[in-house]
């Protein structure tokens, strides 16, 4: 059999530009392709910290007179050995620019968003149509995000047409950002004025990049069977509901995993001490040393509950401001380590300031300490309104520190309540409290409690079974 080509087009990978679970997928699921016997290449844009991790980078192309108001660029590719070759999209106007790929020093969009992100999408459809003069040509392009998802209609202009042009295939990892920007945006990307429709790219007065790969993908996945069926629905699909319902013979949901090699609580470097299942005594430690670093009280007399999290309405961490004093009568430490809605962050630092030795927050990102809360907190809180796959449940089920969750999208799909988490449905602080208060119990309890722990470090979160059926999904198309 051919082996199949997909170029993976993402708007960050970590370790080097990460703001979410993206930056996660886009570093460990071209990986898992490869395993399966796909050759992946990555296409992501030049930031400073990938100009700096790789300045010897081979320039590979350049590519001039792209259509609209596109700047000449270049790709330049890495090849890390024994991982998935990077080609990095040089186009230092657009790219060269310090902090979040997506923002400002002063946490507003970058104003030419539109043209940075429309120019991944171009790009990443030139590699794909025949007019591309490079000797690797793609089967198709697997795009991600609406940074990614004109990519399809591209293809359909300017692809050529043939055999040779590759299919598309978009996954939606969050709904909530569509790429919402004017009608004027239309000709500096090259697109013509006749797709300002209600079929094309028009979306209740704004140009939507999302819309419009929903509407001109190939095919179409997002990351977890339940939230694939909740974007169907008007409740829930945050606009696109109707459209998606239309495109649903392309639509399906394939669950995340985790990338087990970097969280694994027997060798994560990031810990002060190791621990397995069977051999959790050292987690204790792991425990005693978080408290000290953030400044908690030294005790095992109660609970330590730990978030790890973008700040924004989206996670439900706005419901901790609501139960906080119930939650310290209980009683239980929290800690609480994000960073994202300026608000959401002054909330978080007053309330430690109200609780000193029981409450710590860090505002910021720092993977060392995500870790370190993963491996040392008793339990973990996700209480999202809504929530696409999420890493983080997933992470502390690996780590002994079983998730307190409500029922939604990707949490439904790994959690099992009572067995290795526990589980809330309705969207309003009290459930949440209430499930936390299970939590608490069962954790008094030492031997219903390790039970709970053994569940969920022995299943089985890698990106195998993902991989499998994103391969499957390529060949189809
Ligand atoms: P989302 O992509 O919606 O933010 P996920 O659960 O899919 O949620 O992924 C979040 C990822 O980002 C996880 O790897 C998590 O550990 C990490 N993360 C989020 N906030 C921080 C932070 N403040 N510091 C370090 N890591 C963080
Ligand atoms: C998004 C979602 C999150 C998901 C991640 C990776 O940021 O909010 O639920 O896990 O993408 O797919």
């Amino acid at each position: 059999m051919k082996t199949l080509k997909s170029l993976f087009v993402t708007p960050e990978i970590a370790p080097w530009v990460k703001t979410g679970g993206l930056g996660d997928v886009a570093a460990a699921l071209p990986e898992a392709l490869r395993s399966a016997g796909v050759d992946v290449r990555i296409l992501v844009p030049r930031y400073p910290a990938l100009r700096e991790a790789f300045p010897k980078a081979k320039l590979l192309t350049r590519i001039t007179g792209l259509e609209g108001q596109f700047p000449d660029c270049a790709l330049y590719s890495v090849v890390v050995p024994k991982k998935v070759t990077l080609w990095l999209l040089d186009a230092p106007e657009l790219f060269d620019r310090p902090g979040n790929p997506y923002l400002n020093a002063a946490g507003q969009d970058w104003p030419d968003n539109a043209l940075r992100f429309g120019l991944l999408s171009r790009v990443a459809a030139w590699i794909g149509s025949k007019h591309s003069t490079l000797s690797w040509h793609p089967h198709l392009v697997h795009s991600n995000d609406w940074q990614g998802a004109l990519t399809p209609l591209y293809l359909q202009l300017f692809g050529g047409g043939s055999s040779k042009t590759a299919r598309s295939l978009l996954t939606i990892h969050n709904l909530a950002f569509q790429g919402l920007f004017g009608q004027a945006d239309l000709a500096p990307l090259g697109l013509p004025d006749s797709l300002w429709t209600l079929e094309g790219v028009e979306y209740h007065g704004y140009l939507s990049f999302l819309k419009a790969g929903l509407q001109f993908a190939d095919r179409i996945t997002t990351v977890s069977p339940t939230y694939a069926q909740e974007i169907q629905r008007d409740e829930t699909g945050m606009g696109l509901a109707g459209l998606l319902r239309h495109r649903s013979d392309r639509l399906s949901g394939i669950l995340n995993g985790i990338d087990t090699t970097i969280w694994n609580p027997e060798t994560d470097p990031w810990l002060p001490a190791h621990y397995a299942e069977g051999q959790i005594k050292s987690k204790s430690l792991v425990k005693k040393a978080l408290q000290d670093e953030m400044g908690l009280q030294g005790t095992n007399q109660m609970p330590l509950l730990g978030v790890v999290s973008r700040l924004t309405t989206q996670k439900g961490l706005d419901w901790l401001q609501v139960i906080a004093e119930e939650l310290m009568q209980l009683p239980a430490q929290l800690v609480v380590l994000g960073s994202g809605a300026r608000e959401m962050e002054a909330d978080f630092l007053t309330l430690a300031a109200r609780y000193p030795g029981q409450i710590a927050v860090r505002i910021g990102f720092d993977e060392g300490l995500a870790h370190r809360i993963e491996g040392g907190a008793d339990m973990f809180l996700m209480p999202s309104r809504f929530e696409p796959c999420g890493l983080n449940q997933m992470i502390s089920l690996r780590y002994g520190t079983p998730p307190v969750v409500r029922t939604t999208g990707g949490l439904a799909d790994t959690v099992v309540d009572g067995v290795d988490g526990f589980c809330f449905s309705e969207e309003t602080p009290e459930a949440f409290l209430s499930a936390i208060r299970r939590a608490v119990t069962a954790w008094h309890n030492a031997a219903a409690w390790k039970k709970i722990q053994r569940h969920g470090m022995t299943r089985h979160f890698g990106w195998e079974q993902a991989a499998l059926q994103y391969a499957h999904l390529y060949a189809e198309l």
